[in-house]
């Protein structure tokens, strides 16, 4: 096994650094991933530096798959060259936008936003993305900010409320299964394609 400590990474949130020890005080990465099991297919959108695809690279094994995509080349490259060092071969990480990014139809077990639903041009969009390339038995999970004003994070303003994220995958045929705390600064919305 792993440890929180040996998992967690770099990566700018809304302004500031998030680096590992305070993602993992925050909240318990396990808990998030807790639905992917060995030999699955997983899909990290908006992936940032790989925070999420490197432990579900090791969740999944050699038999699953994780395909990562980022807008922004660096932190792509800073996800490939951690897989490389920690000698993971399972992770297909692109650049691109997560408007454009289908990995494959109906073959993912798992599609997750970690803190950056918001973030998207079109969000809307990006959920019907998972919708297309998630099996039905698959999950849809999203770990994002909560709605409130903090001192640190990305401004209120552009946050999404829990209410709303359930609107837009119930327009993307999901059905949002729970909804939960993620620690003090963060909700955790699990749904289930219709
Ligand atoms: C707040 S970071 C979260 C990164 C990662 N999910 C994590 O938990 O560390 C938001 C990420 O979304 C990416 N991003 C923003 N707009 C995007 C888009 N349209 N398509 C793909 N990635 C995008 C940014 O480049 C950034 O890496």
């Amino acid at each position: 096994m792993f440890t929180f400590s040996l998992v967690c990474c770099m990566a700018c949130h809304g302004g500031f650094s998030l680096d590992e020890q305070t993602r993992c005080s925050w909240y318990n990465p396990e808990a998030v991933l807790e639905d992917l099991k060995e030999g699955m297919t997983f899909v990290d959108v908006g992936c940032g530096d790989g925070f999420f695809s490197l432990i579900a690279a090791r969740k999944v094994g050699a038999e699953g798959k994780v395909y990562a995509v980022d807008i922004d080349a660096s932190r792509v490259e800073k996800l490939q060259n951690k897989a490389a060092e920690q000698g993971l071969t399972n992770i297909e990480a692109m650049v691109g936008r997560a408007e454009d990014a289908v990995f494959c139809r109906g073959c993912a077990d798992f599609v997750l936003y970690s803190m950056d639903l918001h973030d998207f041009d079109e969000p809307q969009k990006v959920l019907e993305n998972a919708r297309v390339m998630l099996k039905a038995s698959g999950v849809l999970v999203d770990l994002d900010w909560k709605k409130m004003q903090m001192e640190f994070g990305p401004p209120e303003r552009i946050r999404f409320s829990e209410a709303r994220v359930a609107e837009m995958l119930e327009l993307a045929d999901f059905r949002v299964a729970s909804t939960k705390d993620a620690g003090p600064y963060h909700y955790l919305i699990t749904a289930k394609p219709k």
